[in-house]
């Protein structure tokens, strides 16, 4: 009897200690970002922390959905976009880890810049969105989806650049958005970044 009731303690034991192992390794399998992990840490250089950039050069990742970032990586590395810092750095990575990048900075959430637009700014950022007509894609609160990405809150100094090298055929990924930008003055299309970047709904 008495042995049979140690052996039934030591079971008891044995199953709730390898059941902790159990939990224990599923909770590291569940880290989908394992293989990544250290490559982040690049990008949060520049990108700011879990990509919620604070330098107004460098695009706010946070947030952003999954599948416009994976498409931007995607162009950085076939060369369709073009950027001396961005290509470069991508070239070296392959496709799967751009994906889970891309997926990780998706489930982040959104912080944008704290920009205020001006009276006259907003007055006249307006005027453009309207000519535009940006919110037929982009969105009324400017979130966009997942093709489409967001641009409420995004740095202005980055809008701003990117819209002038859309215009200029720097950035070639969206043609539409060549010929579009190619109809708005640098002075317009810095009256919109700083209208975006301070929008709030
Ligand atoms: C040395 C600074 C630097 C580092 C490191 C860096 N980036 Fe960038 N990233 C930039 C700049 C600058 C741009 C804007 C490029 C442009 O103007 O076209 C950018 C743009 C992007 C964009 C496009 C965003 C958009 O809104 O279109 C994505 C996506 C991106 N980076 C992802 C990454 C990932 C992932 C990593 C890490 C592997 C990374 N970056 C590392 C500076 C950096
Ligand atoms: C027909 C749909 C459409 C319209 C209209 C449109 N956009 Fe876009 N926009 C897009 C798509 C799609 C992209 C992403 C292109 C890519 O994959 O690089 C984009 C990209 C952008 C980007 C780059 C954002 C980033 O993070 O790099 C900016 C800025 C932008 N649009 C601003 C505007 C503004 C301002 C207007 C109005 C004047 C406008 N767009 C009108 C579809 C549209």
């Amino acid at each position: 009897m008495k042995t049979r009731k140690l052996k039934c303690l030591i079971l008891l034991f044995a199953s709730i200690y390898s059941g902790n192992v159990i939990s224990e390794e599923n909770r590291i399998a569940e880290d989908n970002f394992a293989s990544v992990r250290d490559k982040l840490q690049t990008c949060f250089v520049c990108h700011g922390e879990n990509g919620a950039s604070t330098q107004p050069t460098y695009p706010i990742l946070a947030g952003q959905e999954f599948y416009y970032l994976y498409v931007q990586l995607k162009d950085f590395k076939s060369g369709l976009r073009n950027n001396a810092i961005m290509s470069p750095i991508v070239a070296n990575i392959e496709k799967q880890d751009l994906r889970l990048m891309a997926e990780y900075f998706g489930e982040q959430e959104w912080q944008g810049a704290e920009f205020t637009a001006s009276p006259e700014q907003i007055s006249a950022g307006k005027k453009v969105v309207d000519a535009g007509q940006c919110v037929a894609c982009h969105l009324g609160a400017f979130n966009g989806n997942s093709r489409i990405p967001g641009l409420a809150g995004q740095h202005f100094e980055y809008l701003n650049k990117t819209m002038l090298d859309f215009k200029n055929k720097q950035r070639n990924n969206a043609q539409p958005m060549n010929a579009l930008f190619g109809t708005f003055s640098d002075d317009e299309i810095r009256a919109v970044s700083q209208y975006l970047s301070g929008f709030k709904e």
